[in-house]
């Protein structure tokens, strides 16, 4: 694995990826970020998955292991135990490509104008940065998608979403460590964000996770 300088991909090792959809699509989603993975997560991700696409910070790969007609897929991550792990979950045979790259930065070329959908699932939040900084990712994941594409994702809001007892200690130890940048983040600087890219933009907030479509990229 290259020098990670984000801590948000940093996090994300062969331990702490067993762990991760124990701890974070179960016990945190439900009890610290009041929104279900299967009923709220799982089911904005398949609403809004086209035929070719692109996800972005993959995690295990669990929301695409979870959709078995989904093929046409490419995996894009800073970090390599993330690809690996994503790849295995939801079958090689079924993956495009996997891509080792910062959504900070320029997509390569052949990425530009090729996906039906591009997901953002708990990547934003994971960035460092204020909300502004994190446009530019959501600048770099437009330009991958096709001109009747759909931007869609989701992402854990800031200090002024009203995080409960369980949420204000996560969110104080994993700012803290740099696993979280999230404590400006707000679904009005989301929005915004989105409409400097597309036309149509759709925000809703479940608990203190802000769901979001964009479609009808703006050229
Ligand atoms: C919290 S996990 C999200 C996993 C999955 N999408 C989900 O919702 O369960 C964040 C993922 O984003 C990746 N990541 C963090 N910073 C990144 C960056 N700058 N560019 C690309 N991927 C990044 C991490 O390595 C990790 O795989």
């Amino acid at each position: 694995m290259k020098n990670l300088s984000n801590k948000g991909a940093q996090a994300y090792t062969p331990l702490t990826l067993k762990l991760y959809d124990w701890w974070v699509l179960g016990i945190s989603n439900r009890y610290a970020w009041r929104c279900p993975t299967e009923d709220v997560l799982l089911n904005h991700f398949k609403k809004h998955l086209g035929r070719k696409h692109l996800d972005i910070g993959v995690g295990t790969g669990f929301y695409l292991s979870q959709l078995d007609h989904a093929r046409d897929i490419t995996l894009m991550d800073l970090n390599t135990h993330s690809l690996d792990a994503a790849r295995t979950r939801i079958g090689p045979q079924r993956i495009d490509s996997c891509v080792e790259h910062d959504v900070f930065n320029e997509f390569p070329q052949a990425l530009h104008n090729s996906f039906d959908s591009v997901s953002l699932f708990y990547l934003l939040h994971c960035l460092p940065g204020l909300p502004e900084d994190k446009a530019r990712a959501i600048k770099n994941a437009a330009a991958a998608l096709n001109a009747n594409g759909t931007l869609y994702g989701a992402t854990i809001l800031g200090d002024s979403a009203g995080h409960n007892g369980f949420g204000r200690k996560l969110m104080k130890v994993y700012n803290k460590i740099g696993i979280f940048s999230n404590r400006q983040d707000n679904a009005l600087h989301l929005k915004q964000a989105l409409e400097d890219c597309f036309e149509e933009v759709s925000v809703s907030t479940v608990g203190v996770v802000a769901t979001f479509s964009a479609s009808k990229k703006r050229v």
